[in-house]
């Protein structure tokens, strides 16, 4: 298989990245009055704008050149059926299974997996649906208030973020709580105000391995049995989501409260699996069936549209195009939608952890920049923080620009303010304001020449920054469950595109395997291991000031 430099679509894209580099966006526009009209997609449930991108026609043609060329819609195929394209670690990745609410068949390794996703998905509407009809009580025979799910990365982001994201919709029959850290602080402020007769554990870890998690969840059998005085009391207040069901069992969890896990479905895109539990028990099974919809009607979409309509091709195509040809180094997630807070934190490990890596498939150093490194925050609390930064540092950041028509909690006048920063945002960073335009205002302002000539610098706005702007309706279930599928298809295609293993995630293990190592000297009186001079001296320090 050719490395990526040597496909005549790359190269020739190469050589185009080095002529659109003389261009600004704002003369594009000035030149072609169909430039939203060309590039924005309407899709239920959103729009994307893509125009405010440093390309033309041209530009376009080339980058889906570039996806058939890496033979993208046969990677797709093979992603969908079933072959094991995370070839790493010799797995299928089959997280739009979980979704596919045409239930069709689908064999792995001679099993029709649709059959035991449906068996997953039953007990999941079971248990939740007993749990908030308060069916399910707890040692002492009353029902459950508070769900704390223990688990870090995949086992905690989406479900969080979820979660956050629809806090609207959620009729607040039980509070749901989330532990990730292994900080003692965390997990203590959680507790604090909880009635263990009244709490239900999820500890949701899909290898049942994760240090961080398995600390958590021993602190909190700790709390139960202490504050219950009942060894018994964990059957009714422990389950766990796994697909280590011996370890789960070894950690003293019933095995009828294990929900199941499996190997195909990556830990980053597991919240459709029963990693998703403390969702359904949050707003009940019928919306978070709801989401599975409108992840599956976006599986939908990027199976069958043409490339050049397909948006999350689209998205990556642009990722890889002002990452890798321009030369762009990090990109900013930005929701002007205060439910969508958590979506940079969950999307900076569903783009980093996926596509964070330096050799191809064959095990061959890249030699061109991969993913950008991801990072963001509510655009409007951005915007009086770290803008000035978007808009006047020699680096450009491009940007995705998330909001809705509609706001979930409308209050009279605030979402046409929110909204117009939104607008405004995009277009500042696509115009800018350069030093003549600059110096025609202060001297309309009646400055002085001395003060028009000192400030006019600073005043300076390059602009040429690029965005994506998608406008949804409104969050709801469903349309969050196909933003989120939008962007695992975007990360997927990117992987694609640059040849690397989006599945596998090697580049957690090595700090993970020295910690334990440290944390044995932590614990001991000898720190013998030889480390380097700094992390021997920062080691001995803290055990010197420290009271263990
Ligand atoms: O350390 C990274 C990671 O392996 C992620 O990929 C994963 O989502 C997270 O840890 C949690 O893993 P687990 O669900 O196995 O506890």
């Amino acid at each position: 298989m050719k490395s990526r430099t040597s496909l005549t679509s790359w190269k020739d894209l190469n050589e185009h990245a080095q002529e659109m580099k003389k261009y600004h966006m704002s003369e594009i526009f000035e030149q072609d009055a169909e430039r939203f009209t060309d590039f924005s997609i309407r899709l239920e449930p959103f729009l994307l704008d893509y125009s405010k991108n440093l390309i033309t026609h041209n530009t376009m043609d080339k980058l889906i050149a570039l996806a058939k060329e890496c033979e993208v819609e046969s990677w797709r195929e093979k992603m969908f059926n079933g072959e094991r394209i995370n070839s790493t670690e010799d797995r299928a990745v089959l997280h739009t299974a979980l979704r596919d609410r045409s239930h069709a068949k689908l064999m792995l390794d001679d099993k029709n997996i649709s059959d035991d996703i449906k068996k997953s998905l039953n007990k999941m509407k079971e248990f939740s649906d007993n749990i908030r009809q308060g069916l399910y009580k707890g040692y002492s025979g009353k029902r459950i208030t508070d769900v704390v799910n223990i688990g870090v990365g995949g086992s905690n982001l989406g479900p969080q973020m979820v979660t956050e994201g629809l806090k609207k919709y959620s009729d607040c029959n039980v509070n749901v709580h989330y532990v990730s850290n292994v900080d003692g602080t965390q997990i203590a402020n959680v507790l604090r105000p909880l009635n263990p007769e009244t709490v239900l554990f999820i500890v949701s870890s899909k290898t049942f391995t994760t240090t961080e998690t398995i600390t958590n969840a021993k602190t909190a059998m700790k709390w139960l049995v202490s504050s219950s005085f009942d060894q018994g009391a964990i059957t009714k207040h422990f389950v766990a989501v796994s697909s280590n069901k011996a370890n789960a069992m070894e950690f003293g969890i019933d095995e009828d409260n294990i929900f199941d896990m499996w190997d195909w479905v990556g830990g980053r895109f597991s919240l459709w699996s029963a990693i998703g539990l403390p969702i359904a028990i949050d707003l009940g099974f019928e919306r978070f069936t709801e989401l599975l919809e409108g992840a599956h009607e976006m599986d939908k979409h990027f199976k069958t549209a043409p490339l050049e309509a397909n948006t999350p091709v689209i998205l990556a195509l642009l990722s890889v195009w002002n990452c890798t040809f321009l030369g762009a180094q990090s990109q900013a997630i930005l929701p002007y939608d205060q439910p969508l807070h958590m979506l940079s934190a969950y999307l900076q490990q569903a783009e980093m952890e996926s596509n964070g890596k330096s050799v191809n498939w064959h095990g061959d150093e890249i030699d061109y920049p991969t993913v950008p490194s991801i990072w963001g925050e509510l655009g409007i609390n951005g915007q009086h923080a770290f803008y000035q930064y978007l808009h006047q540092s020699n680096n450009v950041v491009p940007a995705d620009f998330i909001g809705s028509v509609e706001s979930v909690t409308p209050v009279k006048g605030h979402h046409e303010t929110l909204m117009a920063n939104f607008f405004a945002q995009t277009q500042a960073l696509m115009q800018g304001v350069n030093e003549e335009q600059v110096r025609a205002d202060l001297k309309a302002k009646g400055r002085t020449q001395e003060y028009i000539d000192q400030v006019a610098p600073h005043k300076v706005h390059k602009g040429n920054r690029p965005t994506n702007t998608i406008l949804m309706k409104r969050i709801s279930p469903k349309s969050l469950g196909s933003l989120i599928a939008l962007y695992e298809h975007k990360i997927f295609v990117q992987g694609i595109i640059l040849q690397v293993c989006s599945f596998d995630q090697w580049g957690v293990e090595l700090g993970k395997g020295l910690a334990n190592k440290i944390k044995a000297e932590l614990e001991s009186d000898n720190c013998n291991s030889p480390h380097d001079s700094s992390t021997d001296g920062l080691i001995k320090y803290y055990k010197s000031v420290g009271t263990l």
